[in-house]
């Protein structure tokens, strides 16, 4: 059955709903069936990137459920990410060209800067010496410019910290609408989230279970005895208490499964709460930021020598 899903709204007036599929590490050959299988149990919202590679199967499925009459263009939520190597203002419009014909789509409903962070044109993996120091102002013009042409009908940022979420405020001309970050109840980001409602920025939360499965993460945030204490006091999963915390807090959640059986779970959280004196519990969860984003941080090559500077200090 499909269950009624919610929405928040964000700067531009848009309604995004709450829960999206996640597709980072979701591999080609089993993601278009996942997004298939999410959008007929009621999802609406796809979360997307150029860097995760299975673009262009998903844009293969999103044209046959069009097709098929399961769903139209109009009444889903496509995010999809602006790649490190691709910051020069010139390339940006390219970029967004190449995830809109991979995805089939001739609109985005969200473009996001990926991470704070640049790389050399045309560079692959993950090489110090790719690094190079971002122009954000610069980025940001041209990601306006898409706005303004209607092809990203929002536009925002992702592992963007108070920091530097604020000073991108101070240039901008389209406020972002969203920045997406790490978010669960063991990294509850108390402080970005305040920051980002005082702005009017909506916090989208992705690795919301913790990444169980991102084996180099070894996340432990669905065996947290508290969040297990709520779930069976509820009769939910720990995976359902974690995305309805997301959903009570205020942020919308990205859910990454290819399974059928936890795609369903994991959007089973309309309908029920998590009642005032356990959600008080889960504020006591030890919070310790699991994605670091090592691979962008080198003493000589880019603009951070350490995450703490990546994050300015939120660690
Ligand atoms: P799978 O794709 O096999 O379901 P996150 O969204 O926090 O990055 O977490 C994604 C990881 O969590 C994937 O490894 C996914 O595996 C697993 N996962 C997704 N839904 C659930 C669930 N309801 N319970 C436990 N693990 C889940």
């Amino acid at each position: 059955m499909a269950r009624a899903i919610r929405f928040f709204e964000v700067n531009t007036g848009a309604q995004i709903p709450s829960v999206a599929l996640g597709t980072w590490q979701a591999a080609p050959g089993v993601v278009g069936d996942a997004v298939a299988t999410a959008i007929k149990v009621g999802y609406r919202h796809i979360d997307c990137a150029q860097a995760y590679g299975n673009e262009e199967e998903i844009g293969a499925v999103l044209k046959k459920l069009f097709e098929d009459g399961i769903v139209k263009r109009e009444d889903l939520w496509i995010t999809s990410k602006l790649w490190c190597t691709d910051h020069a203002p010139e390339d940006v419009p390219v970029a967004l060209d190449r995830t809109l014909r991979d995805l089939q789509l001739d609109y985005l409903d969200l473009y996001l800067i990926h991470w704070p962070v640049s790389m050399k044109r045309g560079s692959v993996g993950f090489k110090p010496e790719n690094l190079i120091h971002p122009d954000i102002p610069n980025t940001w013009r041209a990601m306006e410019t898409l706005y303004d042409a209607g092809k990203a009908r929002a536009i925002g940022v992702s592992n963007f910290s108070p920091k530097k979420l604020g000073d991108l405020l101070e240039v901008a001309r389209i406020p972002p609408a969203v920045n997406q970050v790490e978010c669960h109840p063991s990294w509850q980001q108390s402080k970005l989230r305040a920051f980002c409602k005082s702005k009017g920025v909506h916090l989208s939360g992705y690795s919301p279970l913790g990444s169980p499965g991102t084996a180099s993460l070894k996340s432990e945030v669905l065996k947290n005895p508290i969040l297990n204490m709520v779930a069976e006091k509820l009769g939910k999963s720990p995976a359902q208490v974690a995305l309805r915390w997301g959903l009570q807090m205020g942020h919308s959640v990205l859910p990454k499964s290819t399974s059928e059986a936890r795609i369903k779970e994991n959007f089973d959280v309309f309908d029920w709460s998590i009642p005032d004196d356990l959600f008080a519990k889960l504020s006591e969860l030890e919070q310790a930021r699991l994605v670091r984003g090592s691979p962008f941080v080198h003493e000589t090559f880019g603009a951070y020598k350490t995450v703490e500077e990546l994050w300015d200090g939120e660690l």
